[in-house]
């Protein structure tokens, strides 16, 4: 269970400060966003290049941007572990990811809430990790929508069924109340920006929801040995 907050609602003005405040974080969760794919502006490459400079966490980078075939690769250049694209926005997904893997970095698709795993299924032995959106993506502090859910347990089986080893990322509204659900559906890695950085202690909050999913899938491992029995 890999625990990943995004920076989204941190302050930019210290990023490399707020960075330092999450130490138990598995890897931080950049969220580039153009106001073209999504009405929203954030960051781009130049902020990326100097925060790898400022800490040795994995750089989980969420590319929501129109055209990440030609943007996506410089931000495997510039030293990010992960590098993310959205599905509805990528012109030749097979092509890009193995752009991205031959830049060294690991390789996400995302999909927004309504669109189907179908868009995908030829794409995972492509990837290292899907990415379900459980907001409409743009903004934090968003609630977590439910509907995504059965997608989530979905995408679960499709891995088990290839026998794949692909991450299952959430991303949107993930908290202490949503967090368990997930894991429960099937997601091992969770994307958490208002939850750990409204937080007053924000490491604290990694390691509350980390142990969260981790006992949901304990317990649903006893039920399943219960059962068996
Ligand atoms: C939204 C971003 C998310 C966002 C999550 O489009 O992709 O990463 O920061 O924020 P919370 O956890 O507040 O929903
Ligand atoms: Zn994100």
């Amino acid at each position: 269970m890999r625990i990943t907050p995004s920076v989204l609602n941190a302050d930019f003005g210290h990023l490399a400060d707020e960075i330092a405040r999450v130490p138990s974080a598995d890897a931080i969760h950049i969220d580039v966003m153009d106001n073209h794919f999504v009405p929203n502006l954030t960051l781009g490459l130049p902020v990326v290049q100097s925060l790898r400079q400022a800490t040795t966490k994995p750089l989980d980078i969420h590319l929501m941007i129109e055209d990440p075939d030609r943007w996506a690769p410089a931000y495997a250049e510039a030293g990010s572990d992960a590098v993310t694209f959205h599905i509805e926005a990528a012109h030749a997904p097979v092509r890009l990811a193995r752009e991205l893997h031959s830049k060294s970095a690991k390789v996400g698709v995302a999909l927004k809430p309504a669109t189907s795993l179908a868009d995908v299924t030829e794409l995972l032995s492509e990837v290292d990790t899907v990415l379900l959106m459980t907001v409409e993506p743009g903004f934090g502090g968003q609630d977590f929508l439910n509907l995504v859910l059965p997608k989530i347990s979905a995408l679960r089986n499709l891995i088990s069924a290839a026998n794949l080893d692909i991450g299952v990322q959430v991303d949107g509204g993930v908290s202490r109340e949503t967090i368990e659900l997930c894991a429960e559906a099937g997601a091992d890695i969770f994307v958490a920006g208002t939850a750990v950085f409204g937080a007053d202690n924000p490491d604290a909050m990694v390691t509350a929801l980390r142990a969260q999913a981790d006992g949901a899938i304990e317990r649903l491992i006893a039920a399943a040995a219960g059962l068996a029995a």
